[in-house]
């Protein structure tokens, strides 16, 4: 087998690495009775017809995470697969609302999760950094509630705010004000847009957020004046190409527009999203790519996406001199 290039894995929600089989000994440890009978049984679920339908199983699956050790065994399992997938700086995602509306405080969460980032870069050779999500779905009012619940944590180790979950009649716009709380609170700022929802949202994401990334973005091609902003000012998209077929928003892997995009010379990244749910770590969608010969992805532009992911990750240049 030949060495997996080196990668920063940009787009990437720890929730979404739940594996069926971990879910399964998670619920024996916390004694939770699941709707499967079986990792097998569960894995035939992760059928989807759009963004909904997957955020449905995904916040149900969730109950099974529950105390520090749990958040903790999560993380340390993605890291691993990750690290052997080549991935050597991962920027990860999480939702705290999604906890905390289950009762699980967010101490909890951040303790696990930031338990196995410590130990990351000695046991799997693994920098990381931790972004906090906004659900879009929940109200203004959470959001700001969770941002102030997280301010022992900011810079060590939440370093980033996000926007996630369902897209389509939650603008951006909507959180202009825990973002500005986020950007003067010294924290980067990300946001998902333009993965179902219109090229507007992107360009309130810039605008509005201040996002300093676009998540997913791919209907920026059919906005011309935003596609061609996008190569002039160099915005980074963490593009997750086997999301977008799982989730439809794509019809087929060959249709995938990330070559076009890059091509024409837009910072690109290519990333997992929810691997446990869309068949595969950031390894796979490198592989997916390269095997689909309508997108004309070979080695170069393999090589091109791994140092784009290093350009736009959130390190020192000096840490970034040491991985490009
Ligand atoms: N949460 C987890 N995965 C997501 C995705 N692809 N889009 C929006 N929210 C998400
Ligand atoms: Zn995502």
């Amino acid at each position: 087998m030949t060495r997996p290039i080196p990668k920063a894995e940009l787009h990437l929600h720890i929730e979404g690495t739940l594996e069926p089989e971990l879910a399964f000994s998670l619920a024996a440890r916390n004694g939770i009775t699941l709707m499967y009978r079986s990792a097998d049984e569960l894995r035939k679920a992760y059928a989807f017809d759009d963004l909904q339908s997957f955020l449905n199983l995904y916040y149900k699956l969730m109950a099974v995470l529950r105390t520090e050790r749990d958040f903790e065994d999560l993380a340390d399992a993605y890291l691993a697969r990750a690290a052997a997938q080549g991935v050597r700086h991962a920027e990860i995602f999480f939702d705290p609302q999604a906890h905390t509306a289950r009762g699980v405080p967010i101490e909890t969460v951040v303790a696990g999760l930031g338990r196995a980032l410590k130990a990351a870069p000695a046991r799997h050779g693994v920098t990381t950094r931790l972004i906090m999500c906004f659900l879009r779905d929940e109200s203004v009012e959470s959001a700001l509630a969770t941002f102030e619940s997280a301010r022992p944590w900011f810079g060590d180790p939440i370093i980033g705010v996000g926007l996630d979950s369902a897209e389509v009649g939650h603008p951006p716009s909507k959180f202009r004000e825990v973002f500005d709380r986020a950007r003067e609170a010294g924290l980067r700022r990300v946001a998902h847009a333009g993965e179902e929802g219109p090229p507007e949202y992107v360009w309130e994401a810039l605008d509005v957020l201040g996002a300093e990334r676009i998540d997913h973005g791919i209907r920026c091609v059919e906005d011309e004046r935003l596609f061609l902003r996008l190569i002039r000012e160099q915005v980074p998209l963490t593009v997750c190409p086997l999301s977008n077929v799982r989730l439809r928003c794509v019809d087929h892997l060959a249709d995938h527009p990330l070559p076009y995009m890059l091509d024409s010379g837009m910072l690109v990244t290519a990333n997992s999203d929810d691997p446990s749910y869309f068949g595969g770590y950031v390894g796979d969608v490198y592989d997916a790519l390269e095997a689909e010969p309508m997108l004309m992805i070979g080695v170069d532009e393999l090589q091109l996406l791994a140092a784009n992911s290093f350009r736009a990750a959130f390190l020192s240049d000096e840490e970034r001199r040491a991985y490009l």
